[in-house]
Parts: structure tokens; C-alpha cells; sequence
């Protein structure tokens, strides 16, 4: 594709092999220019990027990438900016509303630095793997304060070891609505799950011939199944604790 900008896009996609060569400080400098420039809310820029290069918690958390990239969502800093000049903002952050605009501010540097990476050669992965972690613990290693920060996404980037995979698949029926939400009837269904056990279509994690080994009719079922038991508790426990601590489920005062 002639378009540099739509090749990145259309050519993105997870690595989980990396291998052990070290991206160049400038290299990594432009990723980190690239997700500053997304788009945020009133240029505020209330979230952080905590550059990880320890080997012991990029093997432990980051898929063993070269550097990961940690979205904070972050309020931190800027109530500190706003108290250094005599003013109490705290009230503004409106809890839930407030994690919810940092986190939008979050995703998009997370993508810009995904896109960069990938236009530079760079492989990576999302992941969420600090939320199954236990959270004290990992506020304590990146230094977190407790009230106004909490990791949400992760970025492991380096360069991939992986051998050339196709892309993952898209579906787009149902996924996008013109003018309103349209509801799926159930022929519409139909050709979804079908699409989705058609092993052209790679949208799933296993073959067609090892999901009937496993004994389901339908990748779908799969999802359903095996891939939506309830999670431990105490690791759900974990995540809500650390927001709950963050002061970002303040609701209650907003709906009394
Ligand atoms: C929020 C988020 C969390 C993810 N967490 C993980 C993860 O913990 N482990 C993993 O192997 N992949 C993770 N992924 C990668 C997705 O599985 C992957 O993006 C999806 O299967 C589509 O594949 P593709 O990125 O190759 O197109 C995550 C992706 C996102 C956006």
C-alpha cells in the first residue's frame, strides 16, 4: 500500500515472540513523540507513560519485549500542578467521569505508539496483564501513587521473532451501524458464527479441526464456553481494590 499511514494500520498486528534486540533510544523516542501527539481531552494530557526496561518485570508482566509501555491513567500530576498555583481541583475530576476521560486519553497514545512502532519495524502487544497481577504490588514497583493513578493499558514492544502470520480477522457486520444501532436478526446471526468458524477468516485463537477435537460445534462456542468462566475472585478483588483506592469510583455522591 502507497499510503504510509493506511499500511501501518492495515498491517498491525500482535506479536508475542520478541526477540532479545534492543530498540535504539531514537527509535523509542519517536514512539513516545508519536503517542504525545494523539488527540486528549483539553490538551490536559491527564494520563502518564511509564517506560519499563527492567528485564525481570518485562519477562514477568511484558511478554519478554524489549521495553512495554504502561498507560497510567493519571490525575496525579495535575492536581499537583493545580495546588502548586493555590488551587484545589479535586472535586473536577468527578470520579468515575474523570477515569473515564484519562482513560480515552490513554487508548489513543497507546494506539499512536502502536502505529509508530509499527511503521518503524517495531512488533507489540496490548495487554491488560497488570490488572491479573496483584496490584499492590505492582504500585509499589512503578511507584505509583495511590490516589489518582492506575495503570490501564500496556504496550510490549520490541522486535518480532515471530514467524510471518497472517492477520487476524475482522468482522463487520453488526460491529458498524449507519444512522442508528441496528439489532442482528437472527439470520444475520448466523452468518456471523459462520464467518467466525471459518478458519480463513482467523479470527479465533485455535483451528477449526482442534475445536472439534475439544468438542465445539462452533468457535463461537468456545468464547462462550471455555474462555468465559468467572476469573479467580481474588484477582477481580485485587483490580477494584487498587481503583476503589485511586478514588475514581466516587459515583454515589453524583447520583444521590
Ligand atoms: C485491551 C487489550 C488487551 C489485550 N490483552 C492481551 C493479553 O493480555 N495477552 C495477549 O496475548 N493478547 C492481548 N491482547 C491482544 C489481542 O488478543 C489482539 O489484539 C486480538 O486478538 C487481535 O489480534 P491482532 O492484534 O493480531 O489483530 C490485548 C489487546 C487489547 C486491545
Amino acid at each position: 500500500m502507497e499510503n504510509g499511514t493506511l499500511n501501518s494500520i492495515f498491517t498491525l498486528k500482535s506479536t508475542r515472540k520478541f526477540a532479545k534486540k534492543e530498540i535504539p533510544c531514537a527509535i523509542l523516542d519517536t514512539i513516545l513523540n508519536a503517542a504525545l501527539r494523539a488527540g486528549n481531552s483539553g490538551n490536559r494530557q491527564v494520563y502518564s507513560i511509564i517506560v519499563i526496561e527492567d528485564p525481570k518485570l518485562l519477562k514477568k508482566y511484558f511478554y519478554g519485549g524489549n521495553k512495554a509501555l504502561v498507560f497510567v491513567i493519571d490525575f496525579y500530576r495535575w492536581l499537583h500542578l493545580a495546588k502548586k498555583l493555590g488551587y484545589k481541583i479535586a472535586d473536577s475530576i468527578d470520579g468515575l467521569r474523570g477515569f473515564t476521560i484519562s482513560s480515552m486519553d490513554a487508548m489513543l497514545a497507546a494506539q499512536n505508539a502502536a502505529l509508530a512502532a509499527q511503521s518503524l519495524g517495531i512488533g507489540s502487544l496490548f495487554t491488560t496483564s497488570l490488572h491479573r497481577e496483584d496490584m499492590k504490588e505492582v504500585y509499589k514497583i512503578l511507584n505509583f501513587p495511590t490516589k489518582y493513578c492506575f495503570p490501564y493499558l500496556s504496550l510490549c514492544l520490541g522486535y518480532s521473532e515471530e514467524k510471518e502470520k497472517p492477520l487476524k480477522g475482522r468482522i463487520k457486520k453488526g460491529v458498524i451501524h449507519y444512522g442508528s444501532y441496528s439489532r442482528l436478526t437472527s439470520a444475520e446471526m448466523d452468518e456471523i458464527i459462520a464467518e467466525h468458524d471459518d478458519d480463513k477468516n482467523n479470527l479465533g485463537f485455535v483451528s477449526e479441526a482442534q475445536r472439534i477435537k475439544e468438542g465445539y460445534d462452533h468457535a463461537l462456542s468456545l468464547y462462550f464456553d471455555k474462555w468465559s468462566k468467572p476469573q479467580p475472585v481474588e484477582e477481580i478483588r485485587n483490580f477494584y481494590q487498587a481503583i476503589k483506592e485511586s478514588g475514581f469510583l466516587e459515583v454515589d455522591k453524583f447520583l444521590s
